[in-house]
């Protein structure tokens, strides 16, 4: 259990006027939180302080070698003003797995879940109360020894920021068009692919640059040895529904095992679905389109939460799908994944978490 020191701000923002134009990380609250790391006191000194740069040395080894790594979490407003959290544990568990790749000590599950809602709990006036939106949150760790050796520091900062957000992308929920990357890769197997790195992003950006100019939303990533399998797309897991079957690429070592991705996985079991997590050939899907059986495809995360594809591009070749317009398995996870969120439909899972 961590003892928190809280030092509010004497001088609070403004909170923003108007809801519906957030967009998303744009706008930061009043407070971070903030903990260090040596190895003599392990994880210590836990506070929360108003927001504000912090001095750094330009040696640290996070500028130079990227020893870094991040989560994604949002907490919810419902109508009766109780704040929540969806399933918190899961993202304190995956930034393990994620510091034990990157060499950076493990911050305890609960640990971790008593930040977030510390710093929510103080930020508790920052929750949107608009439909749609609510309070991104971004817990990372970064590496601070002073030096250019390519080792594990021995220093480090865990902290946490919010940022009152909006949908991830300008279509919102409308259709996304997406760029099947055939060329560039984002993971391999012994990499970090599994990971919540920076470098992971930082790799990307070429090509989601490239496929933006070219009036997409994002790349669709295909496995980094054969280029044959899909993976993932830039923000998020992506699902396809070909001939009533659901298919997704399995997190076994170049797949974000994301947190939407597992809980919409779990409520298209309980719907009866047949969900397979491996292997999907890009010509597989092709083929599917061709023949009229690429039902859906929907990609997942904290921030897009779930956002429909309504055309894939690969070789030249577009696959639409539907008829351009959100599916109905897409719209059920979304209005379900989003009720439970924001209290507005039973949570019978117990995936949220309020935060008092
Ligand atoms: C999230 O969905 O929370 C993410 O971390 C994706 C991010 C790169 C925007």
């Amino acid at each position: 259990m961590l003892d928190i020191r809280i030092e509010r701000t004497s001088s609070p923002k403004a909170k923003p006027a108007d809801e519906t134009k957030l967009g998303f990380g744009k706008i930061f609250t009043d407070h971070m939180f903030i903990m260090d790391y040596n190895p003599e006191e392990g994880w210590h000194d836990p506070r929360i302080v108003p927001y504000a740069p912090i001095p750094m040395d330009p040696a640290c080894v996070v500028f130079h070698y990227a020893q870094e790594c991040f989560e994604g979490m949002k907490a919810y407003r419902t109508a009766d003003d109780t704040i929540q959290l969806f399933r918190p544990e899961k993202n304190a568990e995956r930034m393990q797995s994620t510091h034990d790749r990157m060499c950076i000590p493990p911050i305890p599950v609960e640990d971790f879940v008593q930040a977030v809602k510390a710093l929510v709990d103080v930020e508790r006036d920052w929750v949107p109360h608009t439909d749609g939106a609510s309070l991104y949150i971004r817990p990372f760790t970064i590496a601070t020894d002073v030096g250019l050796g390519v080792h594990a520091s021995h220093l480090y900062k865990f902290m946490i920021i919010c940022a009152p957000s909006g949908a991830y992308y300008a279509e919102g929920i409308n259709p996304v068009r997406i760029y099947v990357e055939d060329d560039y890769i984002r993971a391999a197997p012994g990499l970090t692919g599994f990971v919540k790195c920076g470098g992971n992003y930082a790799a990307s950006i070429k090509a989601g640059e490239l496929a933006e100019e070219k009036g997409f939303s994002q790349v669709l990533w295909l496995d980094g040895v054969e280029r044959k399998y899909v993976e993932e797309v830039g923000s998020m897991n992506i699902f396809f529904k070909i001939d009533g079957k659901i298919y997704t690429a399995a997190t076994v070592g170049t797949v974000l095992p994301g947190v939407t991705r597992r809980s919409c996985i779990e409520l298209m079991k309980d719907w009866g679905y047949e969900v397979i997590e491996g292997k999907l050939a890009i010509k597989t899907i092709m083929e599917a389109s061709r023949a009229g059986k690429l039902e859906e495809v929907f990609g997942t995360g904290t921030a897009a939460v779930v956002s429909p594809v309504k055309e894939l591009v690969y070789e030249g070749e577009s696959a639409f799908i539907g008829d351009g317009k959100i599916g109905p398995l897409t719209q059920k996870l979304y209005d379900t994944l989003t009720g439970i969120q924001w209290g507005k439909i039973e949570d019978t899972k117990g995936w949220t978490v309020p935060v008092c």
